[in-house]
């Protein structure tokens, strides 16, 4: 795998006080009971394992593709590689940006055991930075999954994203909702909390709050289309998942399954994917004509 050139890294937040954040799980106070800290089926949400429907979506755009030249991608705070590696099994040309070592040691790690690295590039770097790391329109499919919370600016992030994109390229866009914060909080009894995240401008739970920002869905879509992107795909990953008590799930694959089926209904229905612990969108930067 190669490792490319790097940028100033900034100080920003670590994977580990992400992680949580990530499924819109309360974190669980000091003194609670194992049983209620986060059941595996939701860790495996908050440690970005990404849902079953975004995992969809992406594979679709990637084998909706029209040429024999391998698919570029580009995922930016890709991370360990939870996207980037299955994309590369494709045979995607996958380049990773993320200022975090340890995350492109795993990254590196799992590209290896997948045998893809020849087709994995790490690049030690800023999403603030990335007109300096990447060059322009040189990605088929641009990444941003948990990052438009934690850059400074989400409109400079937004610019630079779209300039990696080649005309007629998608970006997928993955964030935090605020709605599902909001209820999480509430349904934990920090009803403080849930009210500090609905009223703040940004959907902070204070200055401690690992999180720069939330989003709601028109949030969302407004950003995107102040980039000149045209929305092809609004859902919510994980509508009710992060709800459910993980005794109603244990042990059953009907309720597992039925589980599945009710996410995937919900995730384009309105008011439910509101709600969703996190909103993805899928966006075209238009063909020049
Ligand atoms: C919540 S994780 C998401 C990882 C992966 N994209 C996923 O969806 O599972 C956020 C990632 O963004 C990285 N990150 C944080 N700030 C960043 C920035 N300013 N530019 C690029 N990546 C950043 C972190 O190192 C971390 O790997």
């Amino acid at each position: 795998m190669a490792l490319a050139r790097i940028c100033p890294v900034s100080l920003l937040p670590d994977v580990p006080a992400w992680a949580l954040e990530w499924g819109v799980v309360s974190p669980p106070a000091p003194d609670a009971e194992p049983s209620e800290r986060a059941p595996a089926h939701r860790r495996s949400v908050s440690e970005g394992a990404g849902s079953a429907l975004v995992h969809r979506a992406v594979r679709r755009a990637v084998q909706a593709r029209t040429t024999e030249s391998p698919y570029r991608v580009l995922d930016v705070g890709g991370g360990s590689g939870v996207w980037a590696v299955p994309l590369a099994e494709l045979g995607c040309s996958v380049t990773v940006v993320d200022p975090s070592p340890d995350a492109l040691a795993s990254l590196a790690r799992r590209a290896r055991e997948a045998s893809v690295s020849e087709r994995v590039t790490a690049v030690q770097g800023d999403a603030d930075c990335l007109g300096e790391l990447v060059a322009d329109d040189a990605a088929d499919l641009v990444l941003a999954h948990g990052i438009l919370e934690v850059v400074d600016d989400p409109l400079r992030a937004m610019v630079a994203l779209v300039a990696a994109l080649v005309p007629g390229g998608l970006l997928s866009v993955l964030v935090a909702g605020r709605a599902a914060t909001v209820l999480h909080r509430a349904l934990a009894g920090r009803i403080a909390e849930a009210l500090q995240v609905l009223t703040d401008p940004d959907g902070r739970v204070g200055v401690s709050d690992p999180l720069l920002r939330r989003f709601d869905l028109n949030e969302l879509t407004t950003l995107l289309t102040s980039t000149g992107l045209e929305v092809e795909l609004v859902q919510g990953d994980t509508v009710v998942g992060d709800l459910i008590p993980s005794s109603a799930l244990e042990g059953s694959s009907a309720t597992a399954a039925a589980l599945a089926e009710l996410e995937a209904a919900a995730s384009t229905v309105a008011p439910l994917r509101e709600i969703a612990s996190r909103l993805h969108a899928m966006a075209r930067l238009p063909a020049k004509h």
